[in-house]
């Protein structure tokens, strides 16, 4: 089967505006990182703020270009083209945001926020009936187009923004945070949408989330992120019952409810350290319990653990995790 999607190797750093008689710096938000997803999967991708998921998302929307390494999108490159050569290209992969709020033109109502997407993609003759479709598929009713995104609560502006990344049929959605703004109950209700779209559009997604109850639901395999790097890659049953790193069993001990319709926000103990100054080795070994010599020199590579499950470091092979007990 062709792969959806490769990234083999990307990395991204940012320019930082140096403190006064300071050298400037630049922060690696995403190094080295690798994976594949296969189509109609879901795929999650977990981690704390300021790991780097966000900017992950935007390389693979070639929003961002790399440093370094590749993403192909079913088997053609995504840098090096130009950007008519893209177009099609990216019109597969679309993205539904944290924030609903912030991510729709509050001057545009929602019949102009639906046509967008066909009027950019010179077909505006379907945007009429594909707003029509793109309303019923979210469960907005028909004069919501003629309605202004403050009219909504966050829950319906959230399926105003799933509708416009479903309007040109893309192979992949990428969800960043999309459900983290919201009250529990509609939570819920988002979740149960993005399930029932996956079936009747064989979608993708890239489900991006610091909420491990949310991945739980909806994912087949968990990726998880730390400090830029992929340290753990895994089906979510086996990443669950039994993690394979460290920073992934703390993110698990720092889920009290095993239920994923409670979901918690993660936030295993210890300060993250700064992606400005990454500690050398293991990036995490200041924080692991586990940690061994060689942790303090050499950075692990994710390294496969059999049953398709990869983690990042040098001492798993050892050891016996908790993962959640339910
Ligand atoms: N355009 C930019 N310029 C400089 N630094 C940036 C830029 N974008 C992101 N960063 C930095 O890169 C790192 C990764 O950021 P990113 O937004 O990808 O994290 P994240 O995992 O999405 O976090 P969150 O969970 O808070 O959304 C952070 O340290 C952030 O400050
Ligand atoms: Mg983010």
């Amino acid at each position: 089967m062709t792969k959806l999607l490769e990234v083999n190797g990307i990395c991204k750093s940012f320019a930082v505006s140096p403190a006064p008689g300071q050298k400037s710096q630049r922060l690696q938000a995403v190094d080295d990182v690798s994976f594949s997803m296969l189509p109609g999967e879901t795929l999650g991708l977990v981690g704390e703020s300021g790991c780097g998921k966000s900017t992950l998302a935007k390389l693979l929307m070639g929003l961002l270009e790399p440093d370094r390494g590749a993403v192909h999108f079913q088997g053609l490159p995504l840098s090096g083209l130009s950007r008519r050569q893209r177009r099609p290209l990216l019109r597969k992969v679309q993205m539904i945001f944290q924030d609903p709020y912030a991510s729709l033109n509050p001057r545009m109502n929602v019949e102009a926020i639906l046509s967008e997407p066909y009027i950019i993609h010179n077909r505006p003759q379907d945007a009429g009936q594909g707003v029509q479709q793109l309303l019923d598929a979210v469960g907005l009713p028909q004069e919501a187009r003629f309605r202004f995104p403050h009219e909504f609560s966050g829950g319906q502006r959230q399926r105003i923004g799933i509708a416009r990344a479903l309007a040109l049929k893309p192979d992949l959605i990428i969800a960043d945070e999309p459900v983290s703004a919201l009250d529990l109950s509609i939570q819920a209700q988002i979740l149960d949408l993005l399930r029932e779209l996956q079936q009747q559009y064989q979608l993708s997604y890239l489900l991006i989330s610091h909420d491990l109850s949310v991945i739980r639901e909806l994912c087949q395999r968990v990726a998880v992120m730390y400090l830029g790097r992929l340290v753990e890659i895994a089906p979510v049953s086996d990443f669950f019952h039994r993690p394979r790193h460290p920073y992934s069993e703390m993110l698990l001990k720092a889920l009290p409810i095993a239920d994923p319709r409670h979901p918690q926000h993660a936030l295993p103990a210890g300060e993250i350290p700064s992606a400005l100054a990454p500690p050398a080795g293991c990036s995490f070994h200041p924080r692991c319990p586990y940690r061994e010599q060689e942790c303090q020199t050499s950075a692990p590579a994710l390294t496969s653990l059999g049953n398709d499950h990869f983690a990042a470091c040098h001492v798993a092979e050892k050891l016996f995790l908790d993962g959640l007990s339910t």
